[in-house]
């Protein structure tokens, strides 16, 4: 076993409750620190409730546990910022600073996850490049691209070992997303393994960048494990799974559920869609810390399918 304590912070969500349990698996389970501003809705030892920008409170989660690492998840993603894009900027911005100067302080390895939130119209639609330009029309994708930012900036000033993703959209079924303009395609699996029909609020043919669960944790866990002379990128690398349309992810589930529905109703989740990339170019993070995806669209459906009927038929 490693002698890493690790603190999440956002840990009660999408991503953080599924890494929080693969770290456990790696790094053994009272070495694995969970926090959140949301209290768990079940048993969850060694949780602290922490708000991330209550800097004294954070300062003393850390002195308490012993942390030498951070994954800093906590976040008000795409959708749910442009409803209130100033709490957005608030937390997304004031909390990563009082980590960063965590960090810098007690010299802790840090995770910051960004997002392919960061591109706007202007950068190329299909295989974004890792140097696209970054004119993000969200508050959510602006504090990523400064957060990016400054990650750079307190690593090369100050040391700071920070890394981080540009996450494309996650799909798993351990968990439900929170607030994002790619939650569509997780709740229309959630709707096939119930029986029941979708209404889309990303329109039919707008493709998106997306990442099965299981790549995500790996990627992330494998990047914070790479030796820091091969880290070449310190805002954030490209990372991507697969791509698809709303159309096309209805297909692949129809080889599972023949019968499925799905009609659309886009939203103002439309018009984020419209300015992100389709596809990803990640070749740096091959490059420099082998990543590689393993599920492509049917595997992903096979596998959600699987588990969310497994789990809804044990619900009945
Ligand atoms: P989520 O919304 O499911 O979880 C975020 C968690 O942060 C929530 O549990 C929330 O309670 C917590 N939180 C909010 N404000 C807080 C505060 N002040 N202090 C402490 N905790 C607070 O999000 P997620 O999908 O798990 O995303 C985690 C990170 O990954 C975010 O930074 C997000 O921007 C990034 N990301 C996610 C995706 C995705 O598709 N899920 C894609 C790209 C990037
Ligand atoms: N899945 C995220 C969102 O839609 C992308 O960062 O906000």
């Amino acid at each position: 076993m490693k002698k890493e304590k690790i603190l999440i912070i956002g840990a009660n969500g999408q991503i953080g409750s599924v890494l929080t349990n693969q770290l456990r698996d790696q790094y053994g389970y009272d070495n694995i620190i969970p926090s959140d501003i949301r209290v768990p809705d079940h048993d969850a030892p060694l949780f602290e409730r922490l708000d991330v920008l209550d800097k004294a409170q954070l300062h003393e989660v850390v002195k308490k546990h012993t942390i030498t690492q951070i994954y800093h998840l906590a976040a008000i993603l795409s959708a749910k910022g442009e409803l209130n894009p100033k709490w957005a900027w608030d937390v997304n911005m004031n909390g990563l600073f009082n980590v960063l100067d965590l960090a810098k302080e007690k010299k802790q390895k840090l995770f910051f996850p960004s997002s392919i939130a960061v591109f706007g119209p202007e950068a190329q639609k299909e295989n974004t490049p890792q140097y696209a330009p970054l004119t993000p029309t969200t508050v959510y994708g602006i504090s990523k691209v400064a957060g990016e930012n400054w990650c750079q900036y307190y690593h090369k000033k100050y040391g700071v070992d920070v890394r981080s993703i540009r996450y494309p959209g996650i799909i798993g079924h351990e968990s439900l997303p929170g607030g994002g303009t790619t939650d569509y395609a997780v709740e229309i699996y959630h709707a096939a393994a119930k029986g029941e029909a979708y209404t889309s609020f990303i329109d039919k043919d707008t493709r998106l960048p997306m990442i099965y669960m299981a790549d995500a944790i790996r990627a992330t866990i494998q990047l914070m494990e790479a030796p820091s002379e091969d880290i070449s990128i310190r805002t954030s690398y490209n990372l991507s799974g697969m791509s698809f349309s709303p159309i096309e992810i209805a297909q692949s589930i129809r080889a599972h559920v023949h019968d499925f529905k799905v009609t659309f109703e886009p939203d103002f989740r439309e018009e984020i869609a419209q300015s992100w990339p389709s596809s990803i170019d990640d070749s740096r993070a091959g490059e420099d810390w082998n990543w590689k995806a393993e599920f492509d669209l049917p595997k992903m459906t096979n596998d959600m399918l699987k588990h969310l009927k497994e789990r809804y038929m044990t619900a009945v």
